[in-house]
Protein backbone atom coordinates (compact mmCIF):
# COMPACT_ATOMS: atom_id res chain seq x y z
CA UNK A 1 0.00 0.00 0.00
CA UNK A 2 1.30 3.60 -0.57
CA UNK A 3 0.53 7.06 -0.22
CA UNK A 4 -2.20 9.15 -1.97
CA UNK A 5 -1.45 12.49 -0.36
CA UNK A 6 -0.63 15.18 -2.46
CA UNK A 7 -0.52 18.64 -1.86
CA UNK A 8 0.14 22.04 -3.70
CA UNK A 9 3.74 22.76 -4.70
CA UNK A 10 5.45 24.64 -1.80
CA UNK A 11 8.36 26.33 -0.61
CA UNK A 12 9.53 24.39 2.24
CA UNK A 13 11.59 27.56 3.59
CA UNK A 14 8.79 29.71 3.17
CA UNK A 15 6.36 27.80 4.81
CA UNK A 16 5.68 28.28 8.58
CA UNK A 17 5.36 30.44 10.88
CA UNK A 18 8.04 32.52 9.79
CA UNK A 19 6.96 32.26 6.32
CA UNK A 20 7.49 36.27 5.45
CA UNK A 21 10.41 37.60 7.05
CA UNK A 22 13.14 38.32 5.31
CA UNK A 23 16.40 38.67 7.37
CA UNK A 24 18.04 42.14 7.89
CA UNK A 25 20.89 43.01 5.76
CA UNK A 26 24.23 41.42 7.51
CA UNK A 27 27.30 40.35 6.95
CA UNK A 28 28.46 36.37 7.09
CA UNK A 29 31.99 36.60 8.14
CA UNK A 30 33.25 33.63 7.38
CA UNK A 31 36.30 32.17 9.30
CA UNK A 32 37.64 29.74 7.40
CA UNK A 33 36.96 30.75 4.40
CA UNK A 34 39.14 28.50 2.13
CA UNK A 35 37.86 25.30 3.69
CA UNK A 36 35.80 21.73 2.97
CA UNK A 37 32.59 23.50 4.57
CA UNK A 38 32.31 26.66 3.24
CA UNK A 39 33.02 25.52 -0.53
CA UNK A 40 30.61 22.46 -0.19
CA UNK A 41 27.79 23.45 2.38
CA UNK A 42 27.75 27.61 3.14
CA UNK A 43 28.10 28.82 -0.02
CA UNK A 44 25.98 26.48 -2.12
CA UNK A 45 23.71 27.05 0.74
CA UNK A 46 23.84 30.83 0.53
CA UNK A 47 23.30 30.95 -2.95
CA UNK A 48 20.53 28.78 -3.31
CA UNK A 49 18.95 31.04 -0.81
CA UNK A 50 19.71 33.82 -3.05
CA UNK A 51 17.97 32.08 -5.97
CA UNK A 52 15.17 31.46 -3.71
CA UNK A 53 15.05 35.48 -3.22
CA UNK A 54 15.33 34.62 0.54
CA UNK A 55 18.18 36.96 1.12
CA UNK A 56 18.20 40.61 1.63
CA UNK A 57 19.58 43.44 -1.43
CA UNK A 58 23.37 44.23 0.08
CA UNK A 59 23.58 40.99 2.04
CA UNK A 60 27.81 40.00 1.54
CA UNK A 61 29.68 37.33 2.53
CA UNK A 62 33.06 38.28 3.75
CA UNK A 63 35.59 35.50 3.95
CA UNK A 64 38.61 35.48 6.24
CA UNK A 65 41.32 32.23 6.63
CA UNK A 66 45.17 32.00 5.83
CA UNK A 67 44.80 30.71 2.24
CA UNK A 68 46.31 33.09 -0.43
CA UNK A 69 43.14 34.31 -1.83
CA UNK A 70 41.66 37.70 -2.96
CA UNK A 71 38.43 39.15 -3.85
CA UNK A 72 38.71 37.82 -7.19
CA UNK A 73 40.25 34.46 -6.67
CA UNK A 74 37.68 33.82 -3.55
CA UNK A 75 34.85 34.30 -5.85
CA UNK A 76 36.11 31.94 -8.61
CA UNK A 77 36.81 29.41 -5.65
CA UNK A 78 32.96 29.85 -4.33
CA UNK A 79 31.63 30.00 -7.62
CA UNK A 80 33.37 26.16 -8.00
CA UNK A 81 31.52 25.20 -5.06
CA UNK A 82 28.33 26.37 -6.73
CA UNK A 83 28.20 24.48 -9.61
CA UNK A 84 29.48 21.13 -7.62
CA UNK A 85 26.96 21.67 -4.71
CA UNK A 86 24.26 24.15 -4.93
CA UNK A 87 20.63 22.80 -5.63
CA UNK A 88 20.03 25.10 -7.92
CA UNK A 89 22.29 25.31 -11.83
CA UNK A 90 24.39 28.47 -11.86
CA UNK A 91 22.37 31.01 -13.37
CA UNK A 92 24.45 34.16 -14.76
CA UNK A 93 22.77 36.78 -13.26
CA UNK A 94 22.11 35.65 -9.90
CA UNK A 95 25.25 34.68 -9.40
CA UNK A 96 26.76 37.79 -10.54
CA UNK A 97 24.62 39.39 -8.11
CA UNK A 98 25.53 37.12 -5.58
CA UNK A 99 29.11 37.78 -6.57
CA UNK A 100 29.44 41.22 -6.67
CA UNK A 101 29.24 40.97 -2.20
CA UNK A 102 31.50 38.46 -1.61
CA UNK A 103 35.10 39.58 -0.71
CA UNK A 104 38.10 37.96 1.26
CA UNK A 105 40.74 38.99 3.75
CA UNK A 106 44.13 37.08 4.22
CA UNK A 107 44.85 36.70 7.82
CA UNK A 108 46.21 34.09 10.41
CA UNK A 109 43.23 33.33 13.09
CA UNK A 110 46.14 33.75 16.03
CA UNK A 111 47.08 36.72 15.01
CA UNK A 112 45.39 39.81 16.41
CA UNK A 113 47.18 42.22 14.02
CA UNK A 114 45.05 40.42 11.17
CA UNK A 115 42.14 41.35 12.14
CA UNK A 116 42.75 44.93 12.16
CA UNK A 117 42.15 44.13 7.84
CA UNK A 118 39.00 42.30 8.52
CA UNK A 119 37.99 45.37 10.40
CA UNK A 120 38.23 48.32 7.61
CA UNK A 121 36.76 46.24 5.34
CA UNK A 122 33.61 45.02 7.28
CA UNK A 123 33.14 48.97 7.38
CA UNK A 124 33.70 49.43 3.70
CA UNK A 125 30.89 47.14 3.35
CA UNK A 126 28.55 48.46 5.62
CA UNK A 127 29.24 51.83 3.54
CA UNK A 128 28.73 50.12 0.12
CA UNK A 129 25.71 47.68 0.82
CA UNK A 130 24.28 48.93 3.42
CA UNK A 131 24.35 46.48 5.79
CA UNK A 132 24.26 48.97 9.04
CA UNK A 133 26.59 46.79 11.17
CA UNK A 134 24.26 43.40 11.50
CA UNK A 135 27.10 40.54 11.63
CA UNK A 136 27.03 36.57 11.48
CA UNK A 137 30.12 34.76 12.10
CA UNK A 138 30.47 31.79 11.21
CA UNK A 139 33.48 29.98 13.18
CA UNK A 140 34.12 27.15 10.15
CA UNK A 141 37.51 26.37 11.37
CA UNK A 142 39.12 23.56 13.23
CA UNK A 143 38.22 24.14 16.87
CA UNK A 144 41.75 25.03 17.66
CA UNK A 145 41.11 28.21 16.28
CA UNK A 146 37.74 28.79 18.40
CA UNK A 147 39.60 30.57 21.01
CA UNK A 148 41.83 33.25 19.28
CA UNK A 149 39.04 33.32 17.03
CA UNK A 150 36.50 34.90 19.93
CA UNK A 151 39.52 37.12 21.70
CA UNK A 152 40.26 38.64 18.55
CA UNK A 153 36.35 39.83 18.01
CA UNK A 154 36.78 40.84 21.17
CA UNK A 155 39.44 42.80 21.39
CA UNK A 156 38.35 44.74 18.52
CA UNK A 157 34.73 45.18 19.92
CA UNK A 158 33.35 42.86 16.76
CA UNK A 159 31.17 41.45 19.42
CA UNK A 160 29.39 44.34 20.43
CA UNK A 161 26.69 46.33 18.67
CA UNK A 162 26.58 50.07 17.99
CA UNK A 163 24.73 52.50 18.28
CA UNK A 164 22.52 51.57 15.22
CA UNK A 165 20.59 49.30 16.94
CA UNK A 166 22.35 46.21 14.98
CA UNK A 167 23.06 42.86 15.85
CA UNK A 168 25.98 40.26 16.62
CA UNK A 169 25.37 36.71 16.52
CA UNK A 170 28.02 33.80 16.15
CA UNK A 171 27.41 30.58 14.91
CA UNK A 172 29.90 27.65 16.44
CA UNK A 173 30.36 24.62 14.21
CA UNK A 174 30.92 20.74 15.63
CA UNK A 175 32.61 19.51 17.15
CA UNK A 176 31.49 21.41 20.67
CA UNK A 177 34.40 20.13 22.66
CA UNK A 178 36.27 16.69 23.27
CA UNK A 179 34.27 16.07 26.43
CA UNK A 180 31.55 17.61 29.16
CA UNK A 181 34.59 19.52 30.30
CA UNK A 182 36.39 21.25 27.54
CA UNK A 183 32.42 21.89 26.12
CA UNK A 184 31.72 24.09 29.67
CA UNK A 185 35.28 25.35 28.96
CA UNK A 186 34.39 26.36 25.35
CA UNK A 187 30.93 27.56 26.60
CA UNK A 188 32.72 29.69 29.17
CA UNK A 189 34.95 31.61 26.65
CA UNK A 190 32.09 32.42 24.27
CA UNK A 191 29.62 33.61 27.18
CA UNK A 192 32.32 35.65 27.99
CA UNK A 193 32.41 37.66 24.78
CA UNK A 194 28.48 36.49 23.42
CA UNK A 195 25.65 37.00 25.24
CA UNK A 196 24.08 33.15 25.15
CA UNK A 197 21.20 34.45 23.19
CA UNK A 198 23.63 35.78 20.17
CA UNK A 199 25.29 32.31 20.42
CA UNK A 200 24.22 29.44 18.17
CA UNK A 201 25.89 26.27 18.25
CA UNK A 202 25.24 24.34 14.75
CA UNK A 203 24.30 20.57 14.37
CA UNK A 204 23.40 20.71 10.87
CA UNK A 205 20.86 17.43 11.44
CA UNK A 206 18.49 20.01 13.09
CA UNK A 207 17.99 21.85 9.47
CA UNK A 208 16.74 18.26 7.61
CA UNK A 209 13.26 19.05 7.24
CA UNK A 210 12.70 15.42 8.29
CA UNK A 211 14.47 15.72 11.58
CA UNK A 212 12.20 19.11 11.86
CA UNK A 213 9.23 16.67 10.70
CA UNK A 214 9.40 14.79 13.98
CA UNK A 215 7.82 17.94 16.06
CA UNK A 216 5.24 18.58 13.61
CA UNK A 217 4.29 14.72 13.13
CA UNK A 218 3.88 14.05 16.75
CA UNK A 219 2.59 16.83 17.92
CA UNK A 220 0.34 18.13 15.11
CA UNK A 221 -1.52 15.12 15.08
CA UNK A 222 -4.39 14.06 17.61
CA UNK A 223 -3.67 9.88 17.26
CA UNK A 224 0.32 9.23 17.46
CA UNK A 225 0.93 11.06 20.91
CA UNK A 226 -1.40 9.42 23.11
CA UNK A 227 0.09 6.11 21.94
CA UNK A 228 3.76 7.20 22.05
CA UNK A 229 4.62 6.20 25.70
CA UNK A 230 5.57 3.23 27.54
CA UNK A 231 2.04 1.80 27.75
CA UNK A 232 2.16 1.38 23.92
CA UNK A 233 5.96 1.32 22.98
CA UNK A 234 7.83 -2.04 23.11
CA UNK A 235 11.12 -0.18 22.14
CA UNK A 236 12.55 2.47 20.00
CA UNK A 237 15.24 1.80 17.43
CA UNK A 238 17.43 5.09 16.02
CA UNK A 239 19.34 4.36 13.11
CA UNK A 240 22.08 6.68 11.28
CA UNK A 241 24.16 4.02 9.01
CA UNK A 242 26.72 5.72 6.31
CA UNK A 243 28.45 3.89 3.45
CA UNK A 244 31.06 6.25 3.45
CA UNK A 245 34.51 5.56 5.31
CA UNK A 246 36.01 8.41 6.98
CA UNK A 247 37.35 9.35 3.50
CA UNK A 248 40.18 11.82 4.37
CA UNK A 249 39.22 12.88 7.96
CA UNK A 250 41.31 10.50 9.80
CA UNK A 251 43.55 12.93 11.82
CA UNK A 252 40.25 14.09 13.44
CA UNK A 253 38.48 11.01 13.36
CA UNK A 254 40.82 9.10 15.19
CA UNK A 255 40.29 12.22 17.75
CA UNK A 256 36.80 11.62 17.53
CA UNK A 257 35.28 8.51 16.81
CA UNK A 258 31.77 7.76 16.16
CA UNK A 259 31.39 8.27 19.78
CA UNK A 260 32.03 12.07 19.60
CA UNK A 261 31.42 12.43 15.37
CA UNK A 262 28.16 11.14 15.33
CA UNK A 263 26.10 10.08 18.91
CA UNK A 264 26.84 13.39 20.73
CA UNK A 265 25.20 15.22 18.21
CA UNK A 266 23.24 14.04 15.69
CA UNK A 267 21.97 10.88 17.18
CA UNK A 268 21.29 12.63 20.78
CA UNK A 269 18.81 15.20 18.47
CA UNK A 270 17.13 12.80 16.99
CA UNK A 271 16.90 10.99 20.68
CA UNK A 272 16.04 14.00 22.33
CA UNK A 273 12.95 14.82 19.69
CA UNK A 274 11.66 11.47 19.91
CA UNK A 275 11.63 11.34 23.71
CA UNK A 276 10.66 14.89 24.66
CA UNK A 277 7.63 16.07 26.34
CA UNK A 278 5.45 18.66 23.87
CA UNK A 279 6.41 22.02 23.99
CA UNK A 280 4.28 24.98 25.37
CA UNK A 281 5.36 26.73 22.45
CA UNK A 282 7.27 26.74 19.99
CA UNK A 283 9.79 28.88 21.01
CA UNK A 284 12.95 28.52 20.44
CA UNK A 285 14.00 28.00 24.35
CA UNK A 286 10.08 26.28 25.39
CA UNK A 287 11.43 23.40 22.60
CA UNK A 288 15.40 23.08 23.79
CA UNK A 289 13.94 22.96 27.77
CA UNK A 290 12.48 20.17 26.73
CA UNK A 291 15.02 18.58 25.05
CA UNK A 292 16.95 19.31 27.59
CA UNK A 293 14.77 17.36 30.26
CA UNK A 294 14.97 14.41 28.07
CA UNK A 295 18.79 13.91 28.35
CA UNK A 296 18.83 15.16 31.64
CA UNK A 297 16.55 11.73 32.42
CA UNK A 298 18.83 9.36 30.99
CA UNK A 299 19.32 6.81 33.45
CA UNK A 300 23.36 6.63 34.48
CA UNK A 301 25.07 3.66 33.54
CA UNK A 302 28.16 2.43 35.82
CA UNK A 303 31.45 2.52 34.36
CA UNK A 304 31.72 -0.71 35.28
CA UNK A 305 28.13 -2.00 32.77
CA UNK A 306 29.32 -0.08 29.94
CA UNK A 307 30.40 -2.89 28.45
CA UNK A 308 26.62 -4.47 28.93
CA UNK A 309 25.04 -1.26 26.82
CA UNK A 310 27.94 -0.11 24.59
CA UNK A 311 29.15 -1.90 21.80
CA UNK A 312 31.90 -0.82 19.79
CA UNK A 313 33.33 -2.02 16.78
CA UNK A 314 35.46 -0.66 13.59
CA UNK A 315 34.81 -1.31 10.02
CA UNK A 316 37.09 -4.54 7.83
CA UNK A 317 37.69 -5.05 4.41
CA UNK A 318 34.42 -5.44 2.42
CA UNK A 319 32.58 -4.20 -0.41
CA UNK A 320 30.18 -1.51 -0.77
CA UNK A 321 28.72 -0.65 -3.25
CA UNK A 322 30.28 -3.68 -5.18
CA UNK A 323 33.36 -1.50 -4.89
CA UNK A 324 36.37 -2.96 -2.78
CA UNK A 325 37.18 -1.13 -0.03
CA UNK A 326 39.99 -1.20 3.25
CA UNK A 327 39.30 -1.66 6.56
CA UNK A 328 39.52 1.11 8.80
CA UNK A 329 43.11 0.15 10.29
CA UNK A 330 44.53 0.23 6.60
CA UNK A 331 42.95 3.79 5.70
CA UNK A 332 45.35 6.31 4.50
CA UNK A 333 46.66 8.25 8.33
CA UNK A 334 44.73 6.12 10.60
CA UNK A 335 47.09 3.85 13.20
CA UNK A 336 47.47 0.24 12.20
CA UNK A 337 46.68 -0.31 16.24
CA UNK A 338 43.76 2.12 16.22
CA UNK A 339 40.78 1.06 18.98
CA UNK A 340 39.12 3.93 17.52
CA UNK A 341 35.00 2.98 16.79
CA UNK A 342 33.87 3.62 13.68
CA UNK A 343 30.40 1.98 15.25
CA UNK A 344 28.57 2.74 17.87
CA UNK A 345 25.31 0.69 19.22
CA UNK A 346 23.74 1.47 22.47
CA UNK A 347 21.04 0.74 24.70
CA UNK A 348 19.52 4.21 26.82
CA UNK A 349 16.60 4.34 29.37
CA UNK A 350 14.94 7.61 30.31
CA UNK A 351 13.80 7.50 33.77
CA UNK A 352 10.79 9.75 33.19
CA UNK A 353 6.80 8.31 33.26
CA UNK A 354 6.54 8.52 30.00
CA UNK A 355 9.65 6.45 29.00
CA UNK A 356 10.11 4.36 32.46
CA UNK A 357 11.11 0.54 31.35
CA UNK A 358 11.13 1.38 27.62
CA UNK A 359 14.59 0.87 25.68
CA UNK A 360 16.15 3.64 22.85
CA UNK A 361 18.66 1.46 21.00
CA UNK A 362 20.84 3.97 19.26
CA UNK A 363 23.28 2.96 16.65
CA UNK A 364 25.51 5.00 13.67
CA UNK A 365 28.36 3.11 12.00
CA UNK A 366 30.55 4.62 8.82
CA UNK A 367 31.01 1.93 5.58
CA UNK A 368 27.38 0.11 6.76
CA UNK A 369 25.37 -1.62 3.93
CA UNK A 370 24.28 1.90 2.62
CA UNK A 371 23.14 5.35 4.02
CA UNK A 372 20.18 5.48 5.72
CA UNK A 373 18.61 7.43 8.82
CA UNK A 374 15.79 6.34 10.43
CA UNK A 375 13.60 6.57 13.48
CA UNK A 376 11.32 3.57 13.93
CA UNK A 377 8.98 3.29 17.10
CA UNK A 378 8.27 -0.34 17.79
CA UNK A 379 4.80 -0.70 19.44
CA UNK A 380 3.86 -3.89 21.81
CA UNK A 381 2.76 -6.87 20.26
CA UNK A 382 -1.24 -7.28 20.29
CA UNK A 383 -2.41 -8.56 23.68
CA UNK A 384 -4.23 -11.70 22.65
CA UNK A 385 -3.13 -14.14 19.99
CA UNK A 386 -6.22 -14.88 17.98
CA UNK A 387 -4.55 -15.66 14.82
CA UNK A 388 -2.44 -18.13 13.03
CA UNK A 389 0.64 -16.26 13.49
CA UNK A 390 3.23 -18.58 11.77
CA UNK A 391 4.12 -16.73 8.88
CA UNK A 392 4.48 -13.25 10.73
CA UNK A 393 7.30 -13.56 13.61
CA UNK A 394 9.53 -11.35 12.11
CA UNK A 395 6.85 -8.59 12.31
CA UNK A 396 5.28 -9.31 15.28
CA UNK A 397 3.75 -5.98 16.25
CA UNK A 398 3.02 -2.66 14.47
CA UNK A 399 6.27 -0.68 13.71
CA UNK A 400 6.26 3.28 12.50
CA UNK A 401 8.81 4.33 11.19
CA UNK A 402 10.12 8.25 10.43
CA UNK A 403 12.77 8.09 7.52
CA UNK A 404 14.86 10.85 7.74
CA UNK A 405 17.42 10.36 4.40
CA UNK A 406 17.67 8.83 2.28
CA UNK A 407 13.98 8.58 1.54
CA UNK A 408 12.21 11.03 3.60
CA UNK A 409 8.56 10.08 4.51
CA UNK A 410 7.14 8.07 7.16
CA UNK A 411 5.60 4.30 7.23
CA UNK A 412 3.29 2.44 9.57
CA UNK A 413 3.26 -1.19 9.18
CA UNK A 414 0.52 -3.49 10.47
CA UNK A 415 -1.04 -6.65 9.74
CA UNK A 416 -4.25 -7.43 6.84
CA UNK A 417 -5.90 -10.81 6.39
CA UNK A 418 -4.69 -12.85 3.36
CA UNK A 419 -7.34 -13.13 1.32
CA UNK A 420 -8.31 -16.73 1.01
CA UNK A 421 -10.19 -19.44 3.31
CA UNK A 422 -7.73 -19.72 6.45
CA UNK A 423 -6.60 -16.62 8.90
CA UNK A 424 -3.41 -15.77 7.78
CA UNK A 425 -2.35 -12.33 8.49
CA UNK A 426 0.58 -10.50 6.66
CA UNK A 427 2.18 -7.26 7.47
CA UNK A 428 1.62 -4.00 5.31
CA UNK A 429 2.69 -0.54 4.74
CA UNK A 430 0.91 2.14 4.71
CA UNK A 431 3.68 4.96 3.34
CA UNK A 432 3.95 8.84 3.18
CA UNK A 433 6.72 10.29 0.57
CA UNK A 434 7.74 13.97 0.99
CA UNK A 435 8.63 13.59 -2.40
CA UNK A 436 5.75 12.42 -4.07
CA UNK A 437 3.20 14.19 -1.59
CA UNK A 438 4.30 17.38 -1.66
CA UNK A 439 6.47 17.38 -5.22
CA UNK A 440 9.32 19.49 -4.12
CA UNK A 441 12.87 19.06 -3.54
CA UNK A 442 13.80 19.32 0.09
CA UNK A 443 16.04 22.19 0.98
CA UNK A 444 19.79 21.72 1.94
CA UNK A 445 19.95 21.58 6.39
CA UNK A 446 22.68 24.57 5.56
CA UNK A 447 20.13 26.55 4.07
CA UNK A 448 17.36 26.47 6.82
CA UNK A 449 20.05 26.94 9.45
CA UNK A 450 21.73 29.99 7.99
CA UNK A 451 18.64 31.69 7.20
CA UNK A 452 17.29 31.18 10.94
CA UNK A 453 20.42 32.93 12.28
CA UNK A 454 20.15 35.83 10.17
CA UNK A 455 16.59 35.83 11.25
CA UNK A 456 17.38 35.29 15.27
CA UNK A 457 15.51 32.38 15.25
CA UNK A 458 17.65 29.75 17.43
CA UNK A 459 14.94 26.97 17.85
CA UNK A 460 17.25 24.58 15.87
CA UNK A 461 20.12 25.63 17.69
CA UNK A 462 21.58 23.86 20.02
CA UNK A 463 21.78 25.50 23.58
CA UNK A 464 24.56 25.72 26.46
CA UNK A 465 22.83 23.40 29.00
CA UNK A 466 21.83 21.22 25.90
CA UNK A 467 25.25 20.56 24.44
CA UNK A 468 26.38 20.14 28.23
CA UNK A 469 24.16 17.40 28.58
CA UNK A 470 24.82 15.18 25.84
CA UNK A 471 28.40 15.10 26.48
CA UNK A 472 27.54 13.83 29.57
CA UNK A 473 25.70 10.83 28.56
CA UNK A 474 29.25 10.53 25.80
CA UNK A 475 31.17 10.91 28.65
CA UNK A 476 30.19 7.95 30.75
CA UNK A 477 29.98 5.75 27.59
CA UNK A 478 33.63 6.52 27.29
CA UNK A 479 34.75 6.34 30.68
CA UNK A 480 33.25 2.88 30.56
CA UNK A 481 35.72 1.96 27.76
CA UNK A 482 38.81 3.86 28.35
CA UNK A 483 38.49 1.23 31.83
CA UNK A 484 38.40 -1.82 29.44
CA UNK A 485 42.26 -2.70 28.60
CA UNK A 486 41.80 -3.21 25.21
CA UNK A 487 44.21 -4.16 21.91
CA UNK A 488 41.30 -4.66 19.48
CA UNK A 489 37.96 -3.91 18.27
CA UNK A 490 35.16 -5.84 17.33
CA UNK A 491 35.14 -5.42 13.62
CA UNK A 492 32.29 -5.45 10.96
CA UNK A 493 33.05 -6.28 7.37
CA UNK A 494 32.20 -3.25 5.20
CA UNK A 495 29.33 -3.18 3.50
CA UNK A 496 27.51 -5.32 6.27
CA UNK A 497 24.86 -3.94 9.25
CA UNK A 498 27.39 -3.88 11.63
CA UNK A 499 28.90 -6.61 14.20
CA UNK A 500 27.74 -9.68 15.82
CA UNK A 501 27.91 -8.31 19.07
CA UNK A 502 25.54 -5.26 18.38
CA UNK A 503 22.99 -7.96 17.83
CA UNK A 504 23.52 -9.42 21.07
CA UNK A 505 22.82 -6.55 22.47
CA UNK A 506 19.37 -6.73 21.59
CA UNK A 507 18.92 -10.58 21.30
CA UNK A 508 19.65 -11.02 24.70
CA UNK A 509 16.30 -9.05 25.50
CA UNK A 510 14.34 -11.06 22.73
CA UNK A 511 14.67 -8.43 20.32
CA UNK A 512 16.51 -7.67 17.13
CA UNK A 513 17.35 -4.89 15.17
CA UNK A 514 15.46 -3.76 12.00
CA UNK A 515 17.23 -4.06 8.46
CA UNK A 516 16.34 -1.07 6.95
C1 LIG B 1 29.06 15.00 10.13
C2 LIG B 1 30.10 13.99 10.52
O1 LIG B 1 28.72 15.78 11.23
O2 LIG B 1 27.91 14.34 9.64
C3 LIG B 1 30.44 13.08 9.34
O3 LIG B 1 31.28 14.64 10.95
C4 LIG B 1 29.18 12.48 8.76
O4 LIG B 1 31.35 12.07 9.73
C5 LIG B 1 28.14 13.55 8.50
O5 LIG B 1 29.52 11.81 7.56
C6 LIG B 1 26.81 12.92 8.11
O6 LIG B 1 25.92 13.92 7.69
P1 LIG B 1 24.74 13.57 6.69
O7 LIG B 1 23.96 14.84 6.58
O8 LIG B 1 25.37 13.14 5.40
O9 LIG B 1 23.97 12.45 7.32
Amino acid sequence: MSGTVTAPTVNPLREGLRMERMPSPATIVIFGASGDLTQRKLIPALYDLTCERLLPAGFSILGFAHHDYDDYTFREHARRGVIAHARRELDDEVWNSFAAGISYVRGDFTKPEDYRQLVQKLDEIDKRRGTMGNRLYYLATPPRFYEPIIASLKAYGLNECDDRDNWRRIIVEKPFGHDFASARALNEIINEVFDEDSVYRIDHYLGKETVRNILAFRFGNGIYEPLWNRNFVDHVQITVAESIGIEDRASYYERAGAIRDMVQNHLMQLFSLTAMEAPVSLDADAVRDEKVKVLNAVRPIPPELVSRVAVRAQYAEGFVDGEHVPGYRQEPGVDPHSITETYVAMQLYVDNWRWAGVPFYIRTGKRMARRVSEIAIRFRPAPQRLFDQGLTTQMESNELVMEIQPEEGISLSFKVKVPGPTFELRPVNMVFQYGTAFNVQLPEAYERLLLDAMLGDRTLFIRRDEVEAAWKIVDMIVEGWERQEIQNLPTYEAGSWGPVEANMLLASEGREWRRP
